[in-house]
């Protein structure tokens, strides 16, 4: 596995040109895009495993991470899936007045539709979970099961329980040297944060906090 070499300047370039669609602060979209381009990549020609997003909105996030994903892998080969999962629909919003309906679902079709390496799965992540071991998608004329992801990204609920168990069911199916990257940790007086921190050790991961932001790194030695 190799290291993308896609530059600061070019990252900075595609975080400046998604904060139209996202309202998640430069500082973060930065971290996310650094994330995503220094991500394990297979061996020259193979397909590496799926990228995976938990709550989408108008796809500005996601958007960043397929462009950088494209930038990562010009010349390299075919760039892996970008997953979405957003059950819309106005779900309630935990503790918050935001609504997440019709008009997010139609920008998030808009904004994505160029890339043929995106899936979205309309459902809430409890769903999309419980029927992860079902899934498989058809790539090079062969079924990949979702069994592992190169990157996470967890911005759907906020509520501590539904997000730890995203945490704790996911953090398996990371690659070693993949990323679990968890917004707006700082939620609910900081509890999946406090969480995190107290087990750490324990799932065999490294966590560090980057505002609201926190990510947790597999090693890359892990089996
Ligand atoms: C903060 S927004 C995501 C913003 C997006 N990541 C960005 O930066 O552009 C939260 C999204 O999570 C979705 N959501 C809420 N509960 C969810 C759940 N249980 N599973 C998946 N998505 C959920 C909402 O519908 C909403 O679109």
């Amino acid at each position: 596995m190799t290291v993308s070499d896609v530059s600061e300047l070019r990252l900075a370039w595609h975080v400046f040109r998604c904060p139209r669609k996202s309202d998640t602060k430069t500082r973060f979209l930065r971290e996310l895009a650094r994330t995503v381009a220094q991500a394990p990549r297979p061996p020259r020609g193979g397909i590496a495993p799926p990228f995976l997003e938990i709550g989408t909105r108008s796809g500005g996030s996601a958007l960043l991470m397929l462009r950088v994903l494209s930038d990562v892998y010009r010349s390299v080969g075919p760039a892996p899936f970008v997953l979405t999962v957003d059950p819309y629909g106005a779900r309630p919003y935990e503790g918050a007045p935001f609504v997440y309906d019709d008009r997010h679902y139609r920008a998030m079709k808009r904004a994505l539709a160029p890339y043929a390496n995106h899936v979205h799965y309309m459902m809430d992540s409890e769903l999309f979970l419980r029927e992860l071991d079902h899934f498989y998608l058809w790539a090079a004329s062969a079924t990949r099961r979702l069994d592992r992801f190169t990157l996470v990204y967890l911005d759907g609920s906020h509520d501590p329980e539904i997000v730890w168990h995203e945490i704790v069911t996911l953090l398996p199916r990371l690659i070693a040297g993949g990323s679990l990257i968890v917004d707006d940790t700082d939620w609910f007086e900081g509890a999946v944060r406090r969480r995190l921190d107290a087990t750490a050790a324990g799932l065999g991961v490294r966590v560090r906090h980057n505002g609201k932001q926190s990510i947790i790194v597999k090693p890359a030695d892990t089996a």
